[in-house]
């Protein structure tokens, strides 16, 4: 098997059959082997530097009613908030403080007519951080939207495609959301400039390993330069209630096989990952991750921004907890990096 995990770190592909076995092998000393591989891929590229992106949660309104997460628009028993501009603003001069240079402004899906206030949002973050990355994280828009959102100073764009299956995506949400209007906003933001994330939720309700092995497979073709995975996590006011968590061993195995077949890609250690056992961030730097998201939203809402029941957002998930992040970093070898942390230094990808 470990021959299995040289050949992905030599050739950065395997069959389907390959990735399978991988993904199946419960073997310990293999499971150790592909960290160890990944991480080398890693520290060869980064060395022992772990970027930080400063996430900035703007809102918890969503016009969607993806049936796994806490935000969605039904759930009537959470208080809805949207910060102000200012309120933003004041978000990033204190990330700038504490050492970011990625803004992450994440939310809910909002309605088109909210485009002009976001572009103005963008464009003035834009101005008063001029060397710092805008990322946005606001879901599926139109073609014309992400332009506008990039003319006005956006860098990125983070928009999971949760599972690239669509009999397990019907599952997921429901009718009025299509998965191939889903890969085609990637392909957009892909055209416009953007440096894009994907990713997908691991252990979702129904997933299989076929679904995990096609999208592994869309990722390889795809080629993003952010991945972002974490564990499905139950929300108590949600249809998946009752589900179990996903695996946080599973997690750290798909962190390390994108890491070998992808080795300069931005790859966090994320809050949901960290939710299920503090350490867990700290093993997904192991398995080769080398990004941390810690929540830079007011205080006062991030209780409101439950995607998940227990979503962690206090000491080394927090910006004020940087402290707290880097000794832990620090325990394991890792330092935080002072840099934006663009993909490959903002060399565009062959
Ligand atoms: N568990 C884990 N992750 C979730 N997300 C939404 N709901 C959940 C949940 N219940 C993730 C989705 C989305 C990202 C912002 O949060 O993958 O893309």
């Amino acid at each position: 098997m470990k021959n299995l995990v040289d050949r992905l770190r030599c050739r950065r592909t395997l069959t389907v059959e390959e990735y399978k076995q991988l993904l199946l092998c419960r073997d310990a000393e293999v499971t150790d082997y592909l960290h160890r591989q990944a991480r080398e891929e890693t520290f060869a590229r980064f060395g022992n530097k772990i970027f930080i992106r400063g996430l900035i949660e703007i809102t918890n309104r969503c016009r969607n009613n993806c049936y796994y997460c806490g935000i969605r628009k039904s759930n009537s028993r959470i208080t809805r908030y949207e910060l102000t501009q200012e309120e933003i603003l004041e978000c990033c001069r204190e990330g700038y403080r504490l050492g970011f240079r990625t803004f992450v402004l994440q939310g809910g899906e909002m309605p088109d007519i909210k485009d002009e206030w976001m572009e103005n949002i963008v464009a003035c973050i834009r101005r008063s951080f001029p060397e710092c990355a805008i990322t946005l994280s606001l879901g599926e828009k139109s073609y014309g939207t992400y332009e506008r959102f990039f003319r006005a100073g956006a860098n990125r764009y983070l928009l999971r495609h949760e599972t690239c299956n669509t009999q397990h995506y019907r599952k997921l949400h429901p009718a009025d959301m299509s998965l191939a209007y889903r890969l085609q906003c990637l392909d957009w933001l892909k055209e416009i400039g953007y440096q894009v994330g994907t990713g997908i939720m691991v252990g979702s309700p129904y997933q299989n390993i076929h679904h995990l092995v096609e999208d592994i497979l869309f990722i390889e073709r795809f080629r993003p330069e952010m991945i972002g995975l974490g564990p499905f996590i139950p929300h108590h006011d949600t249809s998946f209630a009752a589900f179990a968590p996903g695996n946080a061993g599973l997690c750290l195995k798909l962190i390390s096989i994108f890491r070998l077949m992808l080795p300069a890609a931005l790859i966090p250690a994320t809050t949901a990952l960290a939710t299920l056992a503090p350490d867990e961030r700290e093993q997904g730097i192991l398995a080769g991750a080398n990004v941390v998201m810690p929540n830079l939203s007011p205080q006062k809402r991030r209780a409101d921004y439950s995607l998940y029941d227990n979503k962690a957002f206090a000491g080394a998930e927090a910006a004020e907890g940087l402290r707290e992040l880097k000794e832990r970093l620090e325990r394991i070898g890792y330092e935080v990096s002072g840099e934006r942390g663009d993909y490959e230094n903002g060399k565009r990808k062959v």
